[in-house]
């Protein structure tokens, strides 16, 4: 963390890893905005794993479910729900660096499913997709909510390709993309009206106070996310209110001239072909494709290239 710290800290752009938003109450905030009215990216995917989930997974059998950053897991159960009525369901494993919200929803979840296999772990899936040669097959991998977004393309293509070489004949990838739309709505979404994800951007500061004893002062630091027409995305950032100094112990100490930035998050928008080309470069294929009625949001669902 210090190391990446430091690094993101030094570049004439500083930027900060968005993975560490998410503490126990960085996890909290985002479940808030995914219930904000602005914030349509959850509400649409939910609808469309309704609606398309019980007949997917009618056909696939799935006896495994690996999810990357699982979060609460709330969309969750709707894959899981269709895998315990197409009879096969019998492993569940989330993957998060979330570290105590990923054991809250391990808990709730082996609640709520008597005889499912629940097995948590903690890991940073850009790094690592550390998956059991046990894993029951089929399986179906799945990237929720858009967070491949959070990623730059040729990011997003090295994690695809850890999930393509996790995958066995016959396991489906299943993503959740975000796609490109009007401006309004999707500036809107990062700049809700309640403020929630300014506090949610804000509390990656918190985050380095506490876990590197840096010396952010949350209040002299405002949130800002714009849109990137040229990059179809979206740029979360902490403006700094006037020209000040940041300690971070181990890593140095930072000069912030007044209005200048630290980007916390890119949130990339995606299209069909873009997906399709993701998808080819990490070696997998899309098989199916499905969006909402007004295109908001997508769900993908691919195989390995060379399965036919
Ligand atoms: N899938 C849920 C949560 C999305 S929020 C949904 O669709 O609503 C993004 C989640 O990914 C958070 O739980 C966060 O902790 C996790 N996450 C972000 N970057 C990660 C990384 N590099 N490795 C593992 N988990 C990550
Ligand atoms: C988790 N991820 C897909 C969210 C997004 O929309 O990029 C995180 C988020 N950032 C601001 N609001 C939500």
């Amino acid at each position: 963390m210090l190391r990446e710290v430091a690094l993101g800290l030094s570049k004439p752009q500083k930027e900060l890893p968005s993975k560490y938003f998410y503490d126990h109450r960085g996890s909290e905030l985002f479940e808030a905005i995914t219930e904000l009215p602005e914030y349509y990216p959850t509400r649409v995917e939910r609808a469309m794993l309704t609606a398309e989930m019980p007949a997917l997974l009618r056909e696939l059998r799935p006896a495994s479910l690996v999810e990357l950053g699982a979060g609460s897991a709330a969309k969750t159960r709707i894959i899981l729900d269709a895998m315990r009525d197409a009879g096969g369901a019998r492993c569940y494993v989330p993957i998060d660096v979330s570290a105590s919200f990923l054991n809250e929803t391990a808990v709730r979840v082996r609640a709520e499913y008597p005889g499912l296999l629940v097995d948590p772990v903690v890991a940073d899936f850009a790094e690592r997709l550390p998956l059991s040669d046990q894993l029951p097959h089929p399986a179906v991998i799945a990237f929720l909510g858009s967070t491949i977004g959070n990623f730059t393309p040729i990011e997003a293509v090295r994690v695809l390709r850890r999930v393509a070489a996790a995958m066995a004949p016959g396991d489906r990838f299943l993503l959740g993309a975000d796609l490109r739309k009007d401006l309004t709505r999707v500036l809107a979404a990062y700049n809700d009206s309640a403020g929630v994800t300014a506090q949610f951007n804000l509390n990656m500061l918190r985050v380095l106070n506490r876990e590197l004893g840096a010396d952010f002062n949350e209040t002299l630091f405002r949130h800002r996310a714009t849109y990137d027409g040229s990059l179809h995305r979206i740029e979360m950032h902490l403006v700094s209110d006037g020209a000040q100094t940041v300690c971070v112990p181990g890593a140095g100490v930072f000069d912030f001239a007044a209005g200048e930035t630290v980007r916390t998050e890119i949130s990339c928008k995606y299209d069909r072909p873009s997906i399709e080309h993701t998808l080819a470069a990490a070696g997998l294929r899309l098989e199916q494709w499905f969006t909402d009625p007004a295109a908001d949001f997508a769900l993908a669902v691919a195989v390995q290239a060379d399965e036919s």
